[in-house]
């Protein structure tokens, strides 16, 4: 296994609130009420940093993403306290990227000049849409001009940053959809994610289903859409929902898909850190309130596990066939210290089936494997040899 080293590591913040919840959004986010105690949120979050650094060491950081959640709801105040808390801690790698969610809304977007200030460089719009029907529907609080406004100042401020948009929406049309492509690449963005509207459990969505939801037909035709405007546009498929401008992937994301190691902070946040004793995971209570509770009574320390040499194929594939040119073949052992013969039998199964690349320097699908994706990431949650 890898000892822990000086490698840059990312750093994930999680902002757990936002001002009320959509239909359709099963991430760990919170309508803000009562439990929403920023001071005590910001603190608890440098504790939890102070947790993780035990473990990773002081390495310096490639990128910070605040994501959420909608982080644009902590004040620019509350945000330089924590910014300064970072930076006392853990040196900044030369070039580092530092992303902030923001939702468009005039409240928030009059922050982004703070944020800025303070050492973001990129943003990430959540959009959606640029039509107010369909904003309206997804329960958005924010309307087109309002998404606009924000796509404006945030252009302002930094030269990076990211629309995420939905498409297969209730009702929507082809040529809505062509019209949204259209202002997301007029926008001036360097990054756009698009994603298909999924109807996740435990969502308003997932117990009264939208009327007019796309048939998976459909929903097929306008990814491709998507896919051929933005290329066509010179935006760089790199990733599943990920299209950049060339050489403006985003680099904190691209660290997951490479298997890198991250810090993850915040309620419900995920980190991952390669030590000399094999790969640990952390994981904190999703609820904010009680993930306050645990910083108070020092409980960081001890929410690890390692990971087991079982599940590291499935999970290094996981993220790495993500990556449309996928990863030289080296990553694997590079990340997991483990052999390449541990994954060869399925690899080589999976190349005479046409779904992985035949190329033996690298890992990746081919188009025939992409459409399949989920099946050949399933292909390794089988028993291996380590
Ligand atoms: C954490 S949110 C981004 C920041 C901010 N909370 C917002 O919504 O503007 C991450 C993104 O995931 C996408 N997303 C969330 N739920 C989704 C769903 N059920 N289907 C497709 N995309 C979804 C949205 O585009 C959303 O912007
Ligand atoms: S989509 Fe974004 S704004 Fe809406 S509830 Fe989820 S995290 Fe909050």
């Amino acid at each position: 296994m890898p000892a822990a080293d000086q490698n840059p590591i990312a750093l994930y913040v999680h902002w757990p609130w936002c001002v009320r919840k959509c239909p359709y959004c099963d991430f760990n986010s919170h309508a803000a009420g009562p439990g929403l105690d920023e001071k005590r949120y910001l603190e608890t979050l440098l504790a939890d940093l102070d947790a993780s650094i035990e473990i990773a060491g002081r390495r310096p950081l490639s990128s910070i993403f605040f994501g959420g959640g909608t982080p644009s709801l902590m004040s620019v105040k509350g945000f330089e306290f924590l910014m300064q808390g970072i930076a006392r801690r853990l040196p900044f790698a030369e070039g580092i990227e530092i992303t902030l969610e923001a939702n468009p809304g005039t409240l928030e977007a009059s922050r982004f000049a703070g944020y800025a200030a303070n050492g973001v460089n990129r943003f990430s719009i959540g959009v959606q849409s640029f039509d107010d029907t369909h904003l309206k529907t997804l329960g958005r609080i924010h309307n087109r001009a309002q998404a606009l406004e924000a796509v404006q100042t945030a252009a302002r401020l930094v030269d990076n940053f990211n629309l995420d948009v939905m498409y297969a929406l209730p009702r929507q049309t082809m040529d809505e959809l062509e019209s949204d492509l259209r202002m997301a690449v007029e926008s001036g963005a360097t990054h756009l994610s698009f994603y298909e509207l999924t109807i996740e459990e435990g969502t308003v969505f997932y117990k009264r289903e939208p009327a007019g939801l796309p048939d998976s037909d459909t929903a097929a035709q306008m990814g491709d859409l998507v896919q051929e405007r933005l290329a066509a546009a010179g935006f760089e498929h790199y990733e599943v929902s990920g299209y950049a401008r060339p050489g403006r992937r985003c680099r904190h994301n691209l660290n997951y898909w490479m298997f890198g190691d991250y810090i993850g902070i915040g309620a419900g946040a995920h980190g991952k850190i390669t030590t000399a004793g094999g790969i640990l995971r952390t994981e904190r209570r999703g609820n904010p309130v009680l993930y306050m509770d645990d910083g108070a009574n020092h409980r960081f320390g001890t929410q690890l596990s390692f990971v087991l040499v079982d599940s590291l194929p499935f999970e290094f594939m996981l993220n790495v066939l993500r990556l449309s040119e996928g990863v030289p073949a080296s990553l694997w052992s590079e990340t997991t210290g483990l052999s390449f013969e541990v994954i060869r039998p399925k690899v080589d199964e999976l190349r005479r089936e046409g779904l992985l690349v035949k190329d033996e320097s690298r890992l990746a699908c081919t188009p025939l494997g992409r459409n399949w994706l989920s099946t050949v990431q399933e292909r390794f949650l089988t028993d291996f040899e380590a």
